[in-house]
């Protein structure tokens, strides 16, 4: 039977069990989370939901699993503050409350056929995870598919596991690099910004989807504009302080635009005369 797809312009929480939960680094856990009306989060590779921890608060975070999963979604969150925090205490069986699916994900009808430069800034690979699992689903349906992977150090590397996988695949090539080696380390050393140059891609037929830091954007586009890249074709996911999630309230706007509704991807030639987006 087919199940229903939640509203996601409602503001309504929907009840959700956290089924498991899985410690990825010091900092990261992926909770795996079901909805109790057994209703499918039907999302898009890049959007967000709304977790509310009931009498603490509402965040939001990326969907982080492939839309071709309809019994269950991911989410990986890293605890810095108050909800963060008290999700990171949570056991299996606990109850939140989702909102959504909301915003502008990754345009995947439009990335079809097309070759993909994925680039992802340590927690940038929570949202990107959904787009790379979708695209290797339908493998068939893209062409050349590069993964970039930066983070700070070894330790803080998100989805060893998948990532080794993904490495060991003929059908994606992987490049990782860190800040800052650990004595066992025996890869790259260096921003990600140095791994651009040396990728081998066709760059009118390429669409580069980034999510990481602020402060890795200005550059990779940088790199990406050298290399050709179309502005059009350069896809990058902000995040901005929300409340609403849906358009209403006003604290996600970047100048003109809602970062909840009108993002949080974004290609590079809507935002590049916006002052406040980079
Ligand atoms: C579209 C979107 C997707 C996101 N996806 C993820 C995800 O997949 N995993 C994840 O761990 N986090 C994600 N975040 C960030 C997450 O929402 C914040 O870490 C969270 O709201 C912090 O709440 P808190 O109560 O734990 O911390 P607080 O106590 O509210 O704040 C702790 C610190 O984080 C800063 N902060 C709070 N919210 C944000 C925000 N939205 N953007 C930037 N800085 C913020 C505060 O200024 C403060 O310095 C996402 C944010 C957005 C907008
Ligand atoms: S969070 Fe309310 S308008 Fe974007």
């Amino acid at each position: 039977m087919e199940k229903m797809a939640l509203k996601y312009s409602s503001y309504k929480s929907e009840k959700a069990e956290i089924v498991d939960i899985k410690k990825l680094t010091e900092n990261e856990k992926l909770f795996r989370v079901v909805l109790k009306n057994k209703g499918r989060l039907d999302h898009e590779p890049g959007q967000f939901v709304m977790v509310s921890l009931y009498g603490i608060g509402e965040i939001p975070i990326s969907v982080c699993s492939s839309p071709m999963i309809s019994d269950y979604f991911e989410l990986c969150v890293r605890a810095v503050g108050k909800v963060t925090r008290s999700m990171h205490k949570l056991k299996k069986g606990d109850e939140v409350g989702i909102r959504g699916p909301y915003g502008r994900g990754f345009p995947v009808r439009i990335l079809e056929g097309n070759d993909l430069l994925v680039i992802a800034g340590g927690l940038g690979l929570a949202p990107l995870r959904s787009l790379i699992t979708y695209v290797l689903d339908n493998r068939r349906d893209f062409g050349k598919v590069h993964l970039l992977f930066g983070c700070k150090e070894p330790k803080d590397m998100l989805f060893s596991d998948e990532l080794e996988q993904w490495n060991k695949r003929a059908d994606i090539h992987y490049s990782c690099t860190v800040d800052r080696a650990s004595p066992d380390w025996a890869g790259n050393v260096g921003v990600i910004t140095t791994l651009i140059p040396g990728v081998d891609i066709e760059p009118s037929r390429t669409f580069a989807a980034v999510v990481g830091p602020p402060v890795m954007y200005n550059f990779v586009i940088k790199e990406l504009i050298v290399k050709g890249v179309p502005e059009r074709n350069i896809l990058l996911s902000f995040e901005r302080n929300m409340k609403c999630g849906n358009g209403k309230c006003g604290r996600c706007q970047i100048q003109n635009l809602y970062c909840c509704q009108d993002g949080p991807v974004f290609n590079y030639e809507q935002i590049k005369n916006l002052s406040e987006a980079i």
